[in-house]
Protein backbone atom coordinates (compact mmCIF):
# COMPACT_ATOMS: atom_id res chain seq x y z
CA UNK A 1 0.00 0.00 0.00
CA UNK A 2 2.42 2.66 1.03
CA UNK A 3 4.77 1.35 -2.37
CA UNK A 4 1.24 2.13 -4.30
CA UNK A 5 0.90 5.78 -5.63
CA UNK A 6 -1.98 7.73 -5.10
CA UNK A 7 -3.09 8.13 -8.42
CA UNK A 8 -2.56 4.23 -9.49
CA UNK A 9 -6.22 3.11 -10.30
CA UNK A 10 -5.31 0.46 -8.05
CA UNK A 11 -4.89 2.33 -4.71
CA UNK A 12 -8.83 2.70 -4.11
CA UNK A 13 -8.88 -1.01 -4.13
CA UNK A 14 -6.08 -1.81 -2.06
CA UNK A 15 -7.36 1.26 0.46
CA UNK A 16 -10.42 -0.74 0.44
CA UNK A 17 -9.07 -4.60 1.37
CA UNK A 18 -6.52 -2.56 3.91
CA UNK A 19 -9.77 -1.27 5.53
CA UNK A 20 -11.79 -4.52 5.98
CA UNK A 21 -8.86 -6.55 6.67
CA UNK A 22 -8.04 -3.66 9.81
CA UNK A 23 -11.76 -4.29 10.55
CA UNK A 24 -11.61 -8.08 10.52
CA UNK A 25 -8.76 -8.42 13.06
CA UNK A 26 -10.15 -5.65 15.94
CA UNK A 27 -13.51 -8.10 15.40
CA UNK A 28 -11.11 -11.26 16.06
CA UNK A 29 -9.23 -9.00 18.55
CA UNK A 30 -12.31 -8.51 20.60
CA UNK A 31 -13.33 -11.70 20.21
CA UNK A 32 -10.50 -13.14 21.38
CA UNK A 33 -10.38 -11.05 24.51
CA UNK A 34 -13.88 -11.64 25.91
CA UNK A 35 -13.20 -15.75 25.99
CA UNK A 36 -12.22 -17.54 28.63
CA UNK A 37 -10.11 -20.79 28.89
CA UNK A 38 -12.11 -23.83 28.68
CA UNK A 39 -12.81 -25.09 32.55
CA UNK A 40 -8.84 -26.67 34.10
CA UNK A 41 -8.69 -30.67 34.21
CA UNK A 42 -6.50 -29.93 37.60
CA UNK A 43 -4.70 -33.27 38.94
CA UNK A 44 -1.78 -33.94 41.49
CA UNK A 45 1.22 -33.77 38.69
CA UNK A 46 4.76 -35.12 39.72
CA UNK A 47 6.95 -32.04 37.94
CA UNK A 48 9.95 -34.22 37.48
CA UNK A 49 8.18 -36.21 35.26
CA UNK A 50 6.09 -33.27 33.87
CA UNK A 51 9.40 -31.57 32.73
CA UNK A 52 10.80 -34.09 31.46
CA UNK A 53 8.46 -35.47 29.44
CA UNK A 54 8.03 -32.01 27.82
CA UNK A 55 11.91 -31.63 27.43
CA UNK A 56 11.68 -34.69 25.47
CA UNK A 57 8.95 -34.01 23.14
CA UNK A 58 11.34 -30.90 22.00
CA UNK A 59 14.45 -32.89 21.88
CA UNK A 60 14.40 -33.27 18.05
CA UNK A 61 13.98 -29.77 17.82
CA UNK A 62 17.13 -28.71 19.71
CA UNK A 63 19.31 -31.17 17.90
CA UNK A 64 18.38 -30.24 14.44
CA UNK A 65 19.45 -26.49 15.33
CA UNK A 66 22.31 -27.24 17.37
CA UNK A 67 20.73 -25.26 20.20
CA UNK A 68 22.28 -26.45 24.29
CA UNK A 69 19.34 -26.84 26.34
CA UNK A 70 20.85 -26.49 30.20
CA UNK A 71 17.35 -28.16 32.07
CA UNK A 72 17.60 -27.40 35.84
CA UNK A 73 14.98 -28.45 38.69
CA UNK A 74 15.20 -29.34 42.37
CA UNK A 75 15.85 -32.83 42.98
CA UNK A 76 12.47 -33.87 44.43
CA UNK A 77 9.92 -30.72 43.94
CA UNK A 78 6.66 -31.42 45.50
CA UNK A 79 3.46 -32.74 43.63
CA UNK A 80 2.04 -29.62 42.06
CA UNK A 81 -1.70 -29.62 41.18
CA UNK A 82 -2.38 -28.33 37.70
CA UNK A 83 -3.54 -28.85 34.12
CA UNK A 84 -0.57 -30.92 32.85
CA UNK A 85 -1.52 -30.81 29.41
CA UNK A 86 -2.29 -27.47 29.15
CA UNK A 87 0.69 -26.43 31.13
CA UNK A 88 2.90 -28.63 28.80
CA UNK A 89 1.48 -26.43 25.96
CA UNK A 90 2.87 -23.03 27.25
CA UNK A 91 6.20 -24.42 28.33
CA UNK A 92 6.26 -25.83 24.77
CA UNK A 93 5.50 -22.63 23.37
CA UNK A 94 8.02 -20.75 25.30
CA UNK A 95 10.66 -23.15 24.30
CA UNK A 96 9.73 -23.48 20.81
CA UNK A 97 9.89 -19.31 20.92
CA UNK A 98 13.23 -19.55 22.62
CA UNK A 99 14.23 -21.98 19.50
CA UNK A 100 12.91 -20.11 16.66
CA UNK A 101 14.53 -16.89 18.03
CA UNK A 102 18.24 -18.56 18.35
CA UNK A 103 20.32 -18.94 15.82
CA UNK A 104 22.53 -22.28 15.59
CA UNK A 105 24.86 -23.23 18.13
CA UNK A 106 22.49 -20.60 20.77
CA UNK A 107 21.59 -22.39 24.31
CA UNK A 108 18.16 -21.83 26.11
CA UNK A 109 18.63 -22.43 29.73
CA UNK A 110 15.12 -23.89 31.32
CA UNK A 111 15.10 -23.58 34.93
CA UNK A 112 12.16 -25.14 36.97
CA UNK A 113 12.24 -23.85 40.75
CA UNK A 114 10.51 -22.97 44.28
CA UNK A 115 9.83 -20.01 45.78
CA UNK A 116 7.94 -18.26 48.41
CA UNK A 117 6.23 -14.85 47.99
CA UNK A 118 3.83 -14.04 51.28
CA UNK A 119 3.74 -17.19 52.41
CA UNK A 120 2.16 -18.51 49.81
CA UNK A 121 4.83 -21.45 47.60
CA UNK A 122 4.83 -20.85 43.91
CA UNK A 123 6.24 -23.10 40.77
CA UNK A 124 8.66 -20.99 38.57
CA UNK A 125 9.45 -22.46 34.93
CA UNK A 126 12.28 -19.55 33.64
CA UNK A 127 13.27 -19.70 29.46
CA UNK A 128 16.22 -18.17 29.10
CA UNK A 129 17.77 -17.86 25.56
CA UNK A 130 20.52 -16.06 24.03
CA UNK A 131 19.12 -15.39 20.85
CA UNK A 132 18.23 -12.53 18.79
CA UNK A 133 16.03 -10.51 21.13
CA UNK A 134 13.68 -8.24 20.51
CA UNK A 135 13.03 -4.26 20.50
CA UNK A 136 11.80 -2.86 23.62
CA UNK A 137 9.07 -1.12 21.94
CA UNK A 138 8.08 -4.11 21.16
CA UNK A 139 8.01 -6.27 24.39
CA UNK A 140 4.73 -4.86 25.92
CA UNK A 141 2.64 -6.43 22.64
CA UNK A 142 4.11 -9.99 22.62
CA UNK A 143 1.30 -11.26 25.06
CA UNK A 144 -1.46 -9.54 22.70
CA UNK A 145 -3.18 -11.85 20.11
CA UNK A 146 -1.80 -12.04 16.24
CA UNK A 147 0.94 -10.06 17.96
CA UNK A 148 4.12 -11.53 15.95
CA UNK A 149 7.13 -10.58 14.10
CA UNK A 150 7.81 -14.12 12.29
CA UNK A 151 7.08 -15.02 9.02
CA UNK A 152 5.13 -18.04 9.72
CA UNK A 153 3.85 -16.53 12.99
CA UNK A 154 0.16 -16.54 14.40
CA UNK A 155 1.03 -14.37 17.14
CA UNK A 156 -1.66 -16.67 19.16
CA UNK A 157 1.05 -18.23 21.35
CA UNK A 158 2.20 -16.27 24.53
CA UNK A 159 -1.60 -14.83 24.26
CA UNK A 160 -3.19 -18.54 24.87
CA UNK A 161 0.02 -19.22 26.93
CA UNK A 162 -0.63 -16.10 29.27
CA UNK A 163 -4.01 -17.15 29.58
CA UNK A 164 -3.95 -20.64 30.73
CA UNK A 165 -1.64 -19.65 33.51
CA UNK A 166 -3.53 -17.15 34.55
CA UNK A 167 -6.58 -19.89 34.85
CA UNK A 168 -4.04 -21.43 36.80
CA UNK A 169 -4.06 -18.26 39.09
CA UNK A 170 -0.57 -17.76 37.85
CA UNK A 171 1.40 -14.82 36.04
CA UNK A 172 3.59 -14.96 32.99
CA UNK A 173 6.53 -12.42 32.14
CA UNK A 174 8.33 -11.70 28.95
CA UNK A 175 11.59 -9.88 29.17
CA UNK A 176 13.98 -9.44 26.03
CA UNK A 177 16.78 -7.82 24.42
CA UNK A 178 18.04 -7.46 20.75
CA UNK A 179 21.02 -9.96 20.26
CA UNK A 180 21.56 -10.74 23.88
CA UNK A 181 18.00 -12.90 24.64
CA UNK A 182 15.01 -13.15 26.08
CA UNK A 183 13.57 -14.40 29.35
CA UNK A 184 10.16 -15.89 30.10
CA UNK A 185 8.37 -16.97 33.43
CA UNK A 186 5.88 -18.65 34.22
CA UNK A 187 4.77 -18.62 37.79
CA UNK A 188 1.98 -20.78 38.88
CA UNK A 189 1.02 -21.12 42.55
CA UNK A 190 0.87 -24.91 44.08
N1 LIG B 1 12.38 -16.00 22.86
C1 LIG B 1 12.05 -15.01 22.04
N2 LIG B 1 13.02 -14.26 21.44
C2 LIG B 1 12.71 -13.23 20.62
N3 LIG B 1 11.45 -12.87 20.32
C3 LIG B 1 10.45 -13.57 20.88
C4 LIG B 1 10.68 -14.66 21.76
N4 LIG B 1 9.50 -15.15 22.16
C5 LIG B 1 8.54 -14.40 21.55
N5 LIG B 1 9.11 -13.45 20.77
C6 LIG B 1 8.42 -12.44 19.96
O1 LIG B 1 7.06 -12.40 20.36
C7 LIG B 1 6.22 -12.63 19.23
C8 LIG B 1 4.95 -13.35 19.68
O2 LIG B 1 5.21 -14.69 20.08
P1 LIG B 1 4.07 -15.77 19.95
O3 LIG B 1 2.86 -15.24 20.66
O4 LIG B 1 4.59 -17.07 20.41
O5 LIG B 1 3.71 -15.78 18.41
P2 LIG B 1 4.51 -16.42 17.17
O6 LIG B 1 5.59 -17.30 17.73
O7 LIG B 1 3.45 -17.17 16.42
O8 LIG B 1 5.04 -15.25 16.40
C9 LIG B 1 7.08 -13.41 18.26
O9 LIG B 1 6.66 -13.25 16.93
C10 LIG B 1 8.45 -12.79 18.48
O10 LIG B 1 8.55 -11.57 17.76
MG1 LIG C 1 5.32 -18.71 19.24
Amino acid sequence: MAKTPKDDSRYEDLNIVLKETQKCSGILKNLLNSIKVQPLTITQTNVRSFVKETVQLLEKKFEEKKLVLNLSMPQDPPEASMDFLRLRQVIINVLLNSIQSTPEGGKVDFTVGLSEADGKKELNFTVEDNGEGMPKEYVDKVFEPFFSMRKQGTGLGLFTSRLITEAHGGSISFESEVKKGSKCVIKIPV
